[in-house]
């Protein structure tokens, strides 16, 4: 007898809400291949499907969701993934690791003046915050006190995983918060990994130029440390194809601007895994601030928080009166996969659509966190901005192509430092016309920086955006840093040494990534020892109006190699003429810096060894990144006063002396210098 149609329903009302079911351990036993549905071309998560329920199953050490898709398996209560089944792959993460050691969130932190401690952030309580027939949110919650764990960073961390029914993927974030009154501390390091099984994710992709087949951690352990442990020479990798390059997770490392999809492609079969983020809004120090991506591992990152390419001082500090909270994230980690006959090629593709699609619809409506705002509950700030600067036109230039954004409030050029709020950045066009969108409600300023001109610009009255707001600033005028007209100029200003003299890298430490990346060609390993082999009689000199920076300008001022470990200091010469010199008069010296690592640098004028240096910046800079392949750290803008008897009519010389010489990859990579003449009257 077939059972009563109301029991049908119910039955089927029962499969459309979450069925919780405890004690679920399909890991292991369960059968059931989540991409067993055939289709041909690629797959994403907004393809419909009649598989659209999500089950939910939780046990004393785990919960799985599968969502038809894909089972996803996060250890209970620390809230650590430790199983993706996806496309016949039975856990895409390595499963040769421990089960806190494939998909977790970590925070590297430290009390004031003590060492650093790494700690890897495992939930105390399980809580599913939301669920509806579509879409599930749990929680994983750590809540400190004075008597928890010393090694538990001092802070309540809600790690969240949404799952929705019809998507390849899930979405993750953390809610941080402390109140007043808890323990000084200063925290480097908030982000996300993921490490993918090793035998069947060996192809990465960064970019539509930076991708290939990559070494295997195997690869690193059998080869050989370079100057620093992240950089090995692969001695004697498995494929003989890699013998003899250079790996450096470092290499990988792109601007938090365009770093929005990155991840590793299975071959056999096809299937990729993705780190998808979709704002820059949570991340810390602006739009240029680089970071790391995915690596030989295989492992793909998403990085919130970190000192890297910047130095301890972008690095979170809090005191004990200080209350905070932030939510890092949601980012999407999508699987996409294709069939055999389309091959891993278009995976990339997709992810990158896939990408855009986030974009779109950023900031998600999904989220069950009153901490994370939607589309309504923000606002929007527009605008155009001009350049006005006299000695280049009479008339106002547009701000073409201008870094314009929202931050917390600071002086000018403050929010590459900024790193405790939200950050909302722009690109103007050509007209400088600009739209800062879907901005959270708070206190900012705005700021901006325009390629081609020195300074940085800032609106000088506070902006408060409010839910739904919609600002409109009118015009804008920023008025570059200017004394009087150019003389002569080396660079282009733009924040970056990219257009000086990138040397080839040694035969014999290539990564073959970048043979054909010219854009990217300054990500190679130990470009910075090619200065003494090129400059080994004596240092750099530049001739104004003979010489080219494109050819003659080395992209860095390193320190001198002088053997047995030891280095020495440089210094640079810029030899110009100068017609005549008017007396009594103010000249300026316009010296941007695109980097700085425990640098000194000192100016001197016509005499290489008069003590004091006309001008010494003092001790700069921890953004290491010339040993981390980094084309520019942080910008450092120095407006030098040069009155006029340190000049003379004929031929003069410009001493550019990096006085700190203890490693290799001390040094300063030079933005853009300009010598302006006396003002005109
Ligand atoms: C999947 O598609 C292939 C080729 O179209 C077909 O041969 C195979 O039977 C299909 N498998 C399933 C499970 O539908
Ligand atoms: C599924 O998607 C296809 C292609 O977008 C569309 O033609 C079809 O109507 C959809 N079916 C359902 C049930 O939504
Ligand atoms: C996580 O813990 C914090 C601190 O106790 C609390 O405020 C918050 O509501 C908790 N989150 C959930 C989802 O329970
Ligand atoms: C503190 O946590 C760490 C890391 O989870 C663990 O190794 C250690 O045993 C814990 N110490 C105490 C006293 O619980
Ligand atoms: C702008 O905001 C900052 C930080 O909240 C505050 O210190 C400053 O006084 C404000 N400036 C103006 C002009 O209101
Ligand atoms: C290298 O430096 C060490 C320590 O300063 C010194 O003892 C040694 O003699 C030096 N070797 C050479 C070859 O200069
Ligand atoms: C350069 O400065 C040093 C130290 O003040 C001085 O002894 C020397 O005479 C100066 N050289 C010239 C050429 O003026």
């Amino acid at each position: 007898m077939p059972p009563p149609p109301f029991v049908l329903s119910l039955l089927l009302l029962l499969l459309l809400q979450i069925v919780v079911v405890v004690g679920g351990e399909w890991l292991d036993s369960a059968p059931t291949t989540p991409g067993s549905r055939n289709e041909t071309g690629t797959r994403n998560s907004a393809a419909n499907s009649s598989v659209g329920v999500l089950l939910l199953s939780a046990s004393t050490d785990q919960v799985v969701i599968d969502n038809g898709l894909l089972h996803v398996a996060i250890s209970v209560p620390g809230g650590d993934v430790t199983g993706i089944q996806y496309n016949g792959l039975d856990n895409v993460l390595d499963v040769l690791n421990n089960d806190d050691n494939r998909g977790y969130w970590d925070v590297v932190w430290n009390l004031p003046g003590h060492d650093i401690i790494f700690d890897r952030v495992h939930g105390s309580t399980y809580k599913i915050v939301s669920e509806s027939s579509d879409q599930i949110e749990i929680s994983f919650n750590r809540t400190w006190s004075i008597s928890t764990n010393d090694t538990f960073v001092p802070m309540n961390i809600d790690k969240r995983y949404i799952f929705r029914s019809g998507c390849s993927g899930f979405y993750t974030y953390a809610i941080f918060d402390r109140p007043e009154g808890w323990p000084d501390i200063e925290i480097d390091q908030v982000r996300i990994v993921y490490k993918l099984r090793e035998d069947k994710f060996q192809y990465m992709a960064l970019s539509d130029d930076s991708q290939r087949f990559m070494p295997t951690a195997g690869d690193r352990s059998t080869g050989l440390p370079l100057a620093y442990p992240e950089a090995v020479l692969l001695t004697n990798p498995e494929n003989q194809e890699f013998r003899g390059e250079v790996d450096d997770k470092y290499q990988y490392s792109i601007e938090n601007q365009y770093n929005r999809v990155h991840g590793w492609i299975c071959d056999e079969p096809p299937a990729g895994f993705w780190m998808i983020t979709p704002s820059n809004e949570f991340r810390t120090a602006g739009p240029v601030k680089q970071d790391l991506t995915s690596h030989v591992g295989p492992i793909t990152l998403s990085m919130f928080v970190s000192t890297h390419y910047a130095g301890k001082e972008v690095g979170m500090k809090f005191n004990s009166g200080e209350a905070w909270r932030k939510v890092f994230g949601p980012v999407f980690v999508y699987l996409n996969s294709a069939s055999p006959e389309d091959g891993s090629n278009s995976l990339w593709e997709d992810a990158k659509r896939q990408m855009y699609g986030e974009v779109k619809i950023w900031p998600y409506d999904f989220t069950a966190c009153d901490d994370f705002p939607n589309a309504e509950q923000r606002g929007s700030v527009v605008g155009q901005l001009f350049v006005h600067d006299g000695y280049i036109s009479e008339q106002d230039m547009y701000g073409a192509s201008a870094y314009v954004g929202l931050a917390a409030p600071g002086p000018a050029g403050s929010w590459q430092r900024e790193n405790k709020g939200y950050q909302f950045w722009t690109r103007a066009n050509k007209r400088g016309l600009f739209e800062i969108e879907k901005v959270r409600a708070g206190d900012y300023n705005l700021y901006a920086w325009v390629p081609g001109f020195i300074g940085d610009y800032k609106y000088d009255t506070n902006i408060t955006i409010t839910p739904g707001c919609s600002i409109d600033l009118g015009t804008l005028v920023y008025e570059p840093p200017r004394h009087g007209p150019t003389l002569w100029e080396i660079g282009i200003p733009d924040r970056t040494a990219a257009e000086f003299y990138i040397p080839s890298p040694y035969p014999t430490l290539m990564n073959s990534l970048y043979t054909d990346n010219r854009k990217s060609r300054f990500r190679q390993y130990g470009l910075w020892d090619r200065y003494a082999d090129l400059y080994q009689e004596h240092d750099l000199i530049f001739t104004v109006g003979t010489d080219h920076y494109r050819k003659d300008w080395f992209y860095a001022q390193v320190t001198r190699n002088a053997g047995n470990t030891t280095y020495q200091s440089t210094t640079f010469q810029i030899v110009f003429e100068l017609q005549q010199v008017n007396d009594m008069s103010t000249y300026y010296l316009q010296l941007a810096l695109a980097s700085a690592m425990e640098s000194d640098l000192q100016v001197r004028f016509n005499n290489a060894s008069v003590e004091p240096a006309h001008f010494s910046t003092g001790p700069i800079g921890q953004d290491n990144a010339i040993a981390r392949h980094g084309i520019h750290g942080l910008y450092w803008l120095y407006g030098i006063e040069v009155p006029s008897f340190q000049l003379h009519g004929g031929i003069n010389t410009i001493y550019l002396t990096q006085a700190s010489a203890k490693t290799p990859f001390q040094g300063v990579m030079y933005d853009y210098i300009r010598l302006e003449g006396p003002p005109e009257t």
